[in-house]
């Protein structure tokens, strides 16, 4: 009797990590080169409730952001006299690991929520709209490594949708070391099995680090062809960052019958 699909899935979620992660050509276990980005697709304005949203898909990561403000700040007390306050919530979907993941909010989470928070305030003009809050939820409907960066990205641009003043956009990229080789953009695979992992986010045109994270260890050399690596994805992310907001405002000529 041939096997029924999840059946078949679910013998693929409890084969080994491979044995090989880049190949003697360099080629890697997805068949990208060593500095290639995951295929990347971002939307706008996807979510028709919130103030803001955005949608990213970067290799196998499935990732929403919404953002609900400016607006009165609940529970009252924690409104700033002189600036909004700006809140994150970085949450995983049960589903969205190989391993049913619990709903409620992990150290992990915690700790995401808090340094994506502080990567985003640097490019909000946080001073225009004093004791209001402004509300971000990144959900990540499914994970394959990289999810902080991809949902930075997407965060970021959903801020920009929702009409906040910005001094420029976030971006957020991964580099790091697998198998003695430095890479672009970790897949889960990669980190696990790799040796370093280091998310970087950058405000592209103002020039500034916003996050900068590494586990591993790397020679001061390796340090700074990782984080160049990473600037250099950040970059090129930027580019589809742009092309994605401004195709949310081009106005489509009417086709003539
Ligand atoms: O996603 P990111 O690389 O920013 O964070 P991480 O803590 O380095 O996690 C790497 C990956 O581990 C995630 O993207 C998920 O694919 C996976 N993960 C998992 O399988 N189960 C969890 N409870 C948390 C993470």
């Amino acid at each position: 009797m041939p096997k029924r699909k999840t059946e078949n899935k679910r013998l693929d979620r409890s084969q080994k990590k491979p044995e090989k992660l880049i190949d003697k050509n360099d080629v890697r276990i997805d068949g990208r080169k060593l500095d290639e980005l995951r295929p990347v697709k971002i939307e706008v304005g996807v979510l028709g409730n919130a103030d803001g949203s955005a949608y990213i898909e970067q290799g196998k990561n499935k990732i929403l952001a919404a953002i609900y403000g400016p607006k009165e700040v609940h529970p009252r007390h924690l409104a700033l006299p002189d600036r909004s306050l700006l809140r994150c919530r970085y949450h995983m979907a049960p589903f969205s690991v190989e391993e049913r993941k619990s709903p409620a909010p992990s150290r992990r989470e915690v700790e995401l929520s808090k340094v994506i928070r502080e990567a985003l305030e640097p490019s909000v003009f946080v001073e225009y709209y004093p004791r209001t809050s402004v509300d971000i939820f990144i959900e990540v409907l499914q994970a394959d490594g990289g999810t902080r960066c991809a949902g930075l990205t997407a965060a970021s641009l959903a801020l920009a949708d929702a009409g906040i003043p910005m001094r420029d956009l976030v971006v957020a990229c991964a580099a790091g070391k697998v198998e003695g080789r430095l890479v672009l953009d970790l897949t889960d695979v990669e980190d696990k099995g790799g040796e370093v992992d280091l998310p970087l986010a950058l405000m592209p045109n103002l020039n500034g680090i916003t996050l900068l994270q590494m586990d591993g260890d790397l020679t001061v050399d390796e340090f700074e062809k990782v984080v160049n690596l990473a600037l250099d994805g950040c970059r090129r992310l930027y580019a589809l960052q742009k092309e994605t907001l401004k195709s949310k405002y081009v106005v489509k000529e009417a086709v003539e019958e």
